[in-house]
């Protein structure tokens, strides 16, 4: 007997060699044993009356059923905002501009060393709840404005700590080369020995960090420092990403793909040789709309070359205090189509399917299909391509989370 069955609405499971792009089921039934999806198909398939194949039978209603979301890149935990730097860049400043004048990434990181744990989980669980009422079901956290050993580990810790406290999966990200502190200004190398050295291994040694990210940029670290820093990351034995080619063509991907890395992220600037290496290298792009419309970047991801190439592309929310000051989760799916030319098929694969093989998380989520987790998202929408067609969302009826309906309070903004 199964625990669940959900009947009476249509799926868009995302599975792969799907007949479709969106993995069409009409008339779906879903059953759910144990917190994992046990069958997905056809109701009409179904072996048996619904009642006496499990515990529990419970109408969709003819809503639309798809795989929780996947936001697999976000700067979730920080302290301050920066809508000075909002209004700066209004006025004509750029990014790079604010970056160099100690803002930016910096000034996020003098409020962040200044706030109590107690703090800093308050503000990301705000965010995180946020993230949940858009349908997220998996959040990947970075750290990256601790830029001590004892501030990114603490940082990675109230990441982890969301899980405990929430009906979420919580993926994290050690990303101690996001910007070279004030006080190593002079020696930029001994800042990389200190991430290399200290911050990765002690990441690894308490368990905090499932992969290892790097900001490969004239703002952040050259190619040759990334390099250090990915190697180090292999050593350990922990999944790489990496921040490339956002605002200049560094050759970040195609280095991250030379480590195996799971995802190279942003990409406005990717070159034919990175996609080549990417391509080969099985590493995801992600693509990050919210960055892109935040600082009013023009030139966009090569989109149609990735979607040649077979790369898979995931869309994240990049939910940060500079760049991409969002948790409009579904709103991204919007963006990719209108800004960066996605389908709205990709835009919905991009959350779910590849999000979930951006973070090496591919065996057991973004998708519905037997074995992996049940984590649905449930919609009162026509079809699919909907989620994209309406800016800002707003058509999430319900979640669950490991076959668990979420409450009403959980996850409300
Ligand atoms: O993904 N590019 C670097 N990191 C973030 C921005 C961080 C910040 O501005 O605070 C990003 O866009
Ligand atoms: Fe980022």
């Amino acid at each position: 007997m199964w625990d669940l069955l959900l009947l009476d609405g249509h799926a868009a499971t995302l599975r792969d060699h799907a007949v479709d792009p969106w993995g069409t089921l009409r008339e779906a039934a879903i059953g759910i044993q144990a917190g994992r999806i046990a069958w997905v198909g056809p109701r009409s398939e179904l072996e048996g009356p619904a009642e006496e194949i499990a515990i529990e039978c419970r109408s969709l209603a003819g809503a639309w059923v798809t795989p929780g979301l996947v936001d697999c890149h976000t700067h979730l935990v920080f302290a301050g905002n920066r809508a000075d730097e909002f209004e700066d860049r209004l006025h004509g400043d750029s990014y790079a501009d604010i970056a160099a004048r100690g803002g930016g990434i910096q000034a996020t990181v003098a409020a962040t060393r200044a706030a109590s744990e107690e703090a800093l989980l308050a503000s990301a669980r705000t965010r995180c709840r946020a993230l949940m009422a858009e349908g997220a079901t998996t959040i990947e956290v970075k750290s990256g404005y601790g830029l001590t050993v004892t501030d990114e580990l603490r940082m990675l810790r109230v990441a982890r700590k969301l899980e405990t406290l929430e009906p979420v999966r919580i993926v994290t990200t050690l990303l101690g080369a996001h910007a070279c502190p004030a006080e190593f200004r002079s020696d930029p190398e001994a800042y990389v020995d200190l991430v290399c050295r200290d911050m990765i291994p002690q990441a690894r040694a308490q368990g905090l960090a499932d992969a290892v990210d790097a900001f490969c940029e004239d703002i952040g670290f050259s190619p040759s420092q990334v390099e250090r820093v990915l190697e180090a990351a292999t050593k350990a034995g922990l999944h790489t990403k990496l921040h490339a080619e956002q605002l200049s063509d560094q050759g970040g991907a195609a280095l991250a793909a030379r480590f195996g890395a799971l995802s190279a992220d942003h990409l406005e600037w990717l070159s034919d040789e990175g996609i080549a290496a990417m391509a080969e290298a099985g590493t995801v792009a992600v693509l990050l709309p919210g960055a892109f419309y935040a600082l009013r970047e023009t030139r966009q991801p090569p989109v149609k070359a990735l979607r040649a190439a077979g790369i898979p592309m995931a869309l994240a929310s990049d939910c940060n205090p500079g760049s991409s000051p969002t948790t409009a989760l579904q709103l991204m799916m919007s963006f990719g189509c209108t800004f960066f030319g996605l389908t709205p098929a990709e835009a919905l694969a991009g959350l779910t399917r590849e999000g979930a093989r951006a973070l090496g998380r591919a065996q057991d989520l973004g998708s519905i299909e037997v074995g992996k987790c049940a984590d649905l998202a449930i919609w009162n929408i026509d079809h699919p391509r909907d989620l994209a067609y309406w800016v800002g969302g707003g058509r999430l009826q319900g979640v669950y989370f490991g076959g668990r309906l979420r409450g009403p309070n959980e996850g409300s903004k």
